[in-house]
């Protein structure tokens, strides 16, 4: 049965609570939209139609609770910004992250990264927006060396986000490139070159075995 955690690494603090909610409604925005997509591309109206009214949903949810947090960067902006900064390191986890099936503790993280319907990338993407919309780069009235700190650490992270992606992308290329080598290698031995194959001993046994027992190779 799946279990799911509301506001992971929120810490019953209103802070981090609408942090956590701007850039989660819109995860799930995108994540709803991908999906009324993927519906669309195989012919399901009803789903395209249920997802897509979700993701509009979610896009008003995160409207509301970037506002918030405007507020609270106009507010108190050194509080705002370590509080963004907190959630960002501790990563904003999906509630769905959390929900396995007793067998699979990434399920969500499997569908969607496969299926594109929620990807590093699109993390990256919302980082980005948030740190447009609430004009981090600009904010410097009323920070901290600690908050300034942090400002420059939520500015750089999608930058950072996306050259990570690009590099386990790069890997996950060459990796399936070396397995289809192998493969590839594997099968050439077994139809060309039983004797690589099979190594020089196995092979002069299989040789002795089917001269006595008169089997044509
Ligand atoms: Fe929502």
């Amino acid at each position: 049965m799946a279990r799911v955690e509301a506001y992971p690494g929120t810490e019953n603090n209103p802070y981090l609570r609408f942090v956590y909610t701007s850039f989660q409604e819109h995860a799930t925005a995108v994540s709803h939209g991908s999906t009324a997509r993927l519906a669309k591309a195989h012919g399901d109206d009803v789903l395209t139609r249920t997802c897509g009214t979700i993701a509009a949903d979610e896009k008003r949810h995160e409207t509301a609770y970037g506002r918030i947090v405007e507020q609270l960067l106009r507010l108190d902006p050194d509080g705002g910004m370590l509080a963004i900064a907190d959630m960002m390191h501790k990563r904003i986890t999906m509630p769905a992250h959390l929900m396995h099936d007793g067998r699979d503790m990434n399920l969500f993280d499997h569908f969607a990264a496969r299926l594109n319907v929620y990807t590093a990338r699109d993390y990256a993407d919302i980082v980005e927006f948030l740190v447009k919309r609430w004009k981090l780069e600009t904010l410097e009235s009323g920070l901290s060396g600690e908050g300034r700190r942090a400002r420059d650490f939520v500015c750089g992270l999608a930058q950072r986000i996306r050259r990570a992606a690009e590099r386990a992308e790069d890997r996950a290329k060459k990796d399936e490139q070396r397995k289809k080598k192998s493969t590839t290698c594997k099968t050439k031995l077994q139809c060309n070159s039983p004797e690589k194959a099979l190594g020089p001993s196995a092979w002069s046994q299989l040789l002795a075995t089917c001269c006595s027992e008169n089997i044509k190779l």
